[in-house]
């Protein structure tokens, strides 16, 4: 088999920034053949198919339909975080391979119901998480599994998004939905990348969580307002005693040298790690201010070529699942990709504890909700039951 005949459900902002370069203008594009698009969304479904070539009687509003007519390997599943479970699983079920962008999904149920449909279908499932591409993330994983740090302590991460990222009122809007930030949360949508990242280095798995929440500012954005938090704190302690702090919020001025400003600090019995991931080494003066460019990410070259671990990450995913349906995929890495902790399940089980223990906080002081501590083995028995979860806690 030369390419993978993919169907992609959903093309909203993450195809239009990414997603788009990937079937179409990288390094991986020789291995794909976007052959249907389903979208529900006609503006954004004919801009897709539109721009590039798919008839119109490989658009779908419905990604049933699209499963039932079209010739398929492989779905990418680009809806939003809660509607990824379903797609998902019904395209496992009819013999097809899965890419999903972070996170896996936004409950542990659903992120559970996919892995076990994986499992019984012996379908592929895969979970494009870009920073684990990073070569400063997977060089650390690399030093830090050598021992060479000794184990983690505390961490402190943070990740924050300029306004306009959340801002409805921003003209053109920064996503395709202008609820995107009452929608979701810096959580759901900047903690998941970190603490995906910082368990991918360190192999730790997360065992309880408490949040704090701020929302001032997005409240007071005029003409529209939005009701959601600015700034969250993620306290999370992992199974051997670390704690890691992760601050994330979308409401830095637009004036900020970065889109996302982010760093993160890992102290550790035996060394210390220092990410300034956000100066890749390359700034710019320019008539509109001084901005760092992150060519590491995505990197639009002369030839037309879009490459850097934005492309690399899903990239290499899409590698996978050709080689998976070729016969060629070894059985360590096949039994690797299926890794709960690989397939993002424990990123989800954080934001999901943090969710809840912001709902289970109380508000003290205006605007700011000091979440309540929540004990994540105990979140996975009641909403998976003890057979279930202790998979996951073994
Ligand atoms: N890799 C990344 O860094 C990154 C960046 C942004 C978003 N994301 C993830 O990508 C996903 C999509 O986010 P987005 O920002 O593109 O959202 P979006 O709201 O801009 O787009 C979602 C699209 O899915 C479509 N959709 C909704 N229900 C559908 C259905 N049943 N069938 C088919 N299409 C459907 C919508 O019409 C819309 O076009 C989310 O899971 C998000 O967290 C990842």
């Amino acid at each position: 088999m030369e390419k993978l005949r993919l169907g992609v459900i959903g093309v909203g902002s993450v195809v239009r920034e990414i997603y788009q370069y990937l079937y179409f203008s990288s390094d991986f594009s020789s291995i794909v053949d976007v052959v249907a698009v389903a979208d529900p969304n006609d503006e954004y479904r004919n801009w897709f198919c539109d721009k590039y070539g798919i008839a119109s009687d490989r658009r779908f509003k419905d990604y049933s339909e699209m499963l039932d007519r079209a010739e398929l390997d492989a779905v990418q599943v680009n809806t939003p975080d809660h509607l990824h479970a379903a797609p998902s699983i019904a395209a496992m079920k009819r013999g097809l391979d899965v890419l999903v962008p972070k996170p896996t999904a936004d409950t542990v149920t659903d992120v559970d119901a996919m892995i076990r449909t994986a499992e019984e279908t012996g379908r592929l499932l895969t979970v494009d998480f870009h920073k684990r591409e990073d070569p400063r993330f997977k060089e650390a994983e690399t030093r830090y599994q050598s021992g060479r740090y000794g184990q983690l302590q505390v961490a402190v991460w943070y990740m924050l998004d300029k306004l306009l990222v959340a801002n409805p009122n921003h003209d053109p809007p920064f996503f395709a939905s202008a609820d995107f930030a009452e929608k979701n949360t810096p959580i759901s949508f900047l903690t998941v990348h970190m603490a995906d990242a910082l368990m991918k280095i360190t192999h730790l798995r997360p065992v309880a969580v408490r949040a704090v929440g701020w929302s001032q500012k997005l409240p007071q954005l005029r003409p529209r307002s939005v009701q959601g938090y600015d700034c969250c704190d993620t306290e999370i302690r992992f199974e051997n005693g670390a704690i890691a702090h992760i601050i994330t919020g979308w409401h830095l001025p637009d004036t900020a040298y970065s889109t996302t400003v982010q760093s993160a600090r890992m102290i550790c019995t035996d060394g210390l790690i220092d990410f300034s991931i956000d100066r890749p080494g390359y700034f710019e003066v320019h008539a509109d201010g001084i901005f760092e460019v992150n060519p590491l990410f995505k990197n639009f070259e002369k030839d037309g070529t879009v490459t850097g671990y934005g492309m690399t990450s899903p990239g290499r995913l899409l590698q996978k699942i050709l080689a998976f349906r070729a016969g060629r995929l070894s059985d360590a890495e096949r039994s690797r990709l299926a890794d709960p902790m690989e397939l993002g399940f424990y990123t989800t089980l954080v934001c999901a504890g943090a969710h809840e223990s912001l709902q289970r906080g109380q508000r003290v002081a205006d605007g700011v909700t000091e979440g309540a501590p929540v004990d994540l083995r105990e979140l996975l028995i009641r909403q998976l039951g003890t057979e279930r979860a202790g998979r996951y806690l073994e």
